[in-house]
């Protein structure tokens, strides 16, 4: 807010004043200081200009005395004390400005374009990734990130300013190597959510030489976070490697800056659909790697369809549970091949949800975030999903995210069954209608779920079968054996 609050007019008549200055009264020996610290002057002050607009290239990189010297036929001598330079170098540090973290002029639209995150910086947008922020680069003109952010509950109490690494701000400390930079409207808990926030940042590392951060810096409306949950932390670690995730509190800094920073702030934003596609799938080796699911398919399992209730506790789950799993093990039963497990997502870790999705050929499922965990199956897998009363109506297209993903991941998704029946909405206001059926139990339809589940079950056994001879063809062209679930190498190994 300090140097924006030096009005333009006044800046540019300062500037116009030094110019004129500095061509007249280089003539006299003695007036020479004079000249010398006007010229200072106004590097300084065009420093300044520079550091508040972000349009205009860069004219002098104030990296060391070297870059100082100027050909003197065309500019005036310029000879620059040490002790010059250090009050120069001192006064860049001082002008340097924090801006808030989060800009409230924004809240109305807080996730369009420059969002209300750092919104005084553009997103670079490069090939099928998603829109994100660079620092160093050349749209910061050389400068770092700095963050001075230790408030976990107002992102307008923290803040963030661009310095060029020879005159950072007072008291901040240079973190090195790479930081990831998170800001999501969401949160680092919910599987899905926690995996949109994550996934341009996979996207990022597999693009970029499989380089892992040093350490994470996340927020949520510019509040700082200290953790992410377990499920995401691990397939983070799986994803990206190079160790734990280790999440920083920068609450522990005045201020830091970071060597180098990549900041995503849409999650994913504008990926590509093909682009997601190989992060999923990159995702799912290197998952099934962390957790050494190394399956030696044998030709029965290979022919086996594989059939999971993943069930909830409480919010969206069956109203009678052990009817709707009778109903699915019963036409399991008919199908010859058919396994069938039940699970319930709240109480597996992060592994036993790999392992599990890994042997599976139908999801079936309620609507929610366990459902995140799709992307873990074999290609060409497929996904039942149920809804209790009022999704349709009410939900918005927030309520087909995981038909979206199924597509992104390369998965089939079956459809949904959505309850008809329930309680009705004693509100008028539709967010409060939403409210009041979001987490309802979900009812049954016996002869519904049995057709449905014959039909997925018909379908799933052609293709395994079509596939199982396709692969018999072509191994008896070669001699090899196929490969192992988990064994080859994935992207990044
Ligand atoms: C510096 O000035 C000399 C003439 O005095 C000229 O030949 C030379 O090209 C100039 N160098 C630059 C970098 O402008
Ligand atoms: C950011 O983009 C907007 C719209 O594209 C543009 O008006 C604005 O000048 C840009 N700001 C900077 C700092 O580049
Ligand atoms: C943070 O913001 C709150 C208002 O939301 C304010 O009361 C508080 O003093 C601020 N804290 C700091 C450290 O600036
Ligand atoms: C830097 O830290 C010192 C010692 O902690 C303190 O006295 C000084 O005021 C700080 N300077 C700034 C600009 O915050
Ligand atoms: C997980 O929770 C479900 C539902 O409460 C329970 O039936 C099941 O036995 C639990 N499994 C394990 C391994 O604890
Ligand atoms: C993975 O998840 C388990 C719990 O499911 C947790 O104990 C463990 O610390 C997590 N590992 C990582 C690397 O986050
Ligand atoms: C995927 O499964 C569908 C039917 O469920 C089948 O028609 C299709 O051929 C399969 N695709 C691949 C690539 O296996």
């Amino acid at each position: 807010m300090t140097t924006s609050s030096i009005p333009q007019a006044e800046q540019n008549s300062k500037s116009v004043f030094a110019t004129q200055k500095s061509t007249s009264c280089c003539y006299s020996r003695s007036l020479y200081f004079i000249c010398a610290t006007i010229n200072l002057l106004l590097l300084i002050l065009l420093q300044i200009e520079v550091l508040t607009s972000t349009l205009s290239a860069c004219p002098w990189p104030f990296s060391d005395e070297a870059t100082l010297h100027h050909n003197e036929s065309i500019t005036p001598p310029l000879i620059a004390s040490a002790t010059d330079l250090d009050r120069a170098r001192s006064m860049l540090r001082d002008s340097i400005t924090f801006l808030p973290l989060k800009d409230l002029r924004f809240a109305k639209d807080p996730m369009s374009g420059h969002t209300w995150f750092m919104s005084s910086i553009n997103d670079t947008f490069a090939g099928d990734e998603a829109q994100h922020l660079y620092f160093p680069s050349e749209a910061s003109k050389g400068r770092l990130l700095c963050l001075s952010a230790s408030d976990a509950s107002d992102g307008t109490n923290n803040s963030y300013a661009l310095a060029w690494p020879e005159a950072l701000p007072h008291n901040a400390t240079l973190l090195a190597g790479l930081t990831f930079v998170s800001d999501t409207y969401y949160d680092y808990a919910n599987l899905w959510h926690s995996k949109s926030a994550v996934l341009p940042f996979v996207s990022w590392h597999q693009s970029n030489g499989c380089t892992a951060p040093e350490r994470w810096v996340l927020f949520h409306w510019g509040e700082l976070r200290t953790s992410m949950g377990s499920w995401v932390r691990n397939l983070t670690t799986a994803a990206i490697g190079g160790g734990e995730v280790k999440i920083e509190d920068l609450g522990r800094y005045g201020a830091a800056c970071f060597e180098k920073a990549v900041v995503f702030r849409h999650n994913e934003g504008a990926m590509t659909k093909e682009r997601k596609r190989e992060v999923y799938d990159m995702m799912r080796c290197r998952a099934r790697a962390y957790c050494r699911v190394n399956r030696e398919a044998g030709e029965e399992e290979e022919k086996a369809i594989r059939m999971t209730l993943l069930l909830r506790l409480g919010s969206r789950s069956f109203k009678d549970e052990g009817k709707v799993i009778e109903i699915f093990e019963r036409e399991c039963k008919k199908v010859d091949g058919c396994v069938i497990k039940v699970a319930w997502g709240n109480n597996m870790t992060f592994c036993d949800q790999v392992k599990l999705m890994s042997e599976t050929d139908i999801l079936v499922s309620p609507h929610g975030c366990q459902l995140t965990n799709l992307f873990l199956m074999d290609k060409n897998s497929s996904v039942m999903e149920f809804y209790p009363k009022g999704w349709r109506e009410l939900a918005g297209v927030g309520q087909y995210i995981y038909r979206w993903m199924s597509k992104w991941a390369g998965m089939q998704h079956k459809g949904a069954w959505r309850d008809p029946d329930g309680d009705n909405c004693p509100h008028t206001d539709k967010l409060e209608c939403f409210l009041f059926y979001k987490d309802k139990q979900i009812g049954h339809d016996e002869v519904y779920f049995a057709e449905w589940a014959t039909k997925v079950l018909g379908e799933v056994k052609k293709s395994k079968l079509s596939e199982a001879e396709a692969e018999a063809e072509a191994e008896a062209g070669r001699e090899s054996k196929r490969l192992p679930v988990g064994s080859s190498p994935c992207p990044c190994d």
